[in-house]
């Protein structure tokens, strides 16, 4: 695994006991009400096989079962620390350790995959994206609910007011890691906008891709099928 990978499997195993409290504090409890939204967009049924890749905690596996059992359900995450919490959360066998970019599963093996908060993290997304087209069922769904920047010029001052100074501040004090929440608002300045995050789904051989944007564009979720 590269150096920057390891910088940020590093820091998440340091922030996963604190986590889920930040995450729902930071984002005024809004997180759930994305995953789900993002659920809904994924449409799963029980004969589905399904992935949540960078599943953290395991939250987003944590609501799909409350509205659906599917065939086959798994999270993984290059996390321990996290994964743990997960497993305490769920079940053991529900998850897995597992690089993003270098994924243990054979070929056509899901009929969704799900990524929550986590592609912004992913340092090599062309290859993640080629290893998430191999293990996708040809017309199988991708799901990505990310944090963006509003487009509204108001909104994204005061947003970024708050991202940029209360978050780390506050995410730094609870964690401990004042590296981590640092890390945050700079990864979703640093992240795509819609053109550039169209192109790089579209030329890894997606097609169908469309954006929901969440609380006037502070979160989007993309959804796109595998076309061949
Ligand atoms: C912000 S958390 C999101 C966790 C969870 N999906 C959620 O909705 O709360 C990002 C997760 O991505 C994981 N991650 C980042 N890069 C990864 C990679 N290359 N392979 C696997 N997991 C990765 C981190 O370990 C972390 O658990």
């Amino acid at each position: 695994m590269d150096q920057k990978s390891k910088t940020i499997q590093n820091m998440f195993n340091k922030i996963s006991k604190r986590y889920d409290l930040i995450n729902k504090l930071l984002s005024f409890y809004q997180d759930k009400r994305w995953r789900k939204k993002a659920i809904k967009l994924a449409n799963i049924n029980e004969s589905h096989t399904v992935l949540d890749l960078t599943t953290g905690t395991g939250e987003l596996i944590k609501s799909v079962l409350k509205k659906v059992t599917p065939k086959y359900i798994i999270g993984a995450d290059f996390s321990i620390d996290m994964l743990n919490i997960a497993k305490e959360k769920i079940n053991e066998e529900d998850f897995v350790a597992a690089d993003a970019q270098h994924l243990p599963f054979k070929n056509e093996l899901f009929d969704r995959i799900l990524i929550s908060f986590g592609f912004r993290n992913i340092m090599d997304k062309d290859l993640a994206l080629k290893e998430l087209h191999r293990v996708l069922k040809k017309d199988g769904r991708l799901i990505i609910l990310e944090l963006t920047q509003p487009r509204f010029k108001p909104l994204a001052t005061i947003y970024n007011l708050y991202f940029n100074n209360i978050l780390p501040f506050v995410g730094g004090f609870i964690s401990g890691n004042s590296k981590a929440y640092a890390y945050l608002p700079a990864s979703v300045d640093r992240f795509y906008k819609k053109e550039e995050l169209y192109e790089l789904i579209e030329k890894a051989r997606f097609n169908d891709i469309n954006f929901s944007e969440l609380n006037f564009g502070i979160a989007t979720i993309t959804t796109a099928v595998k076309a061949t």
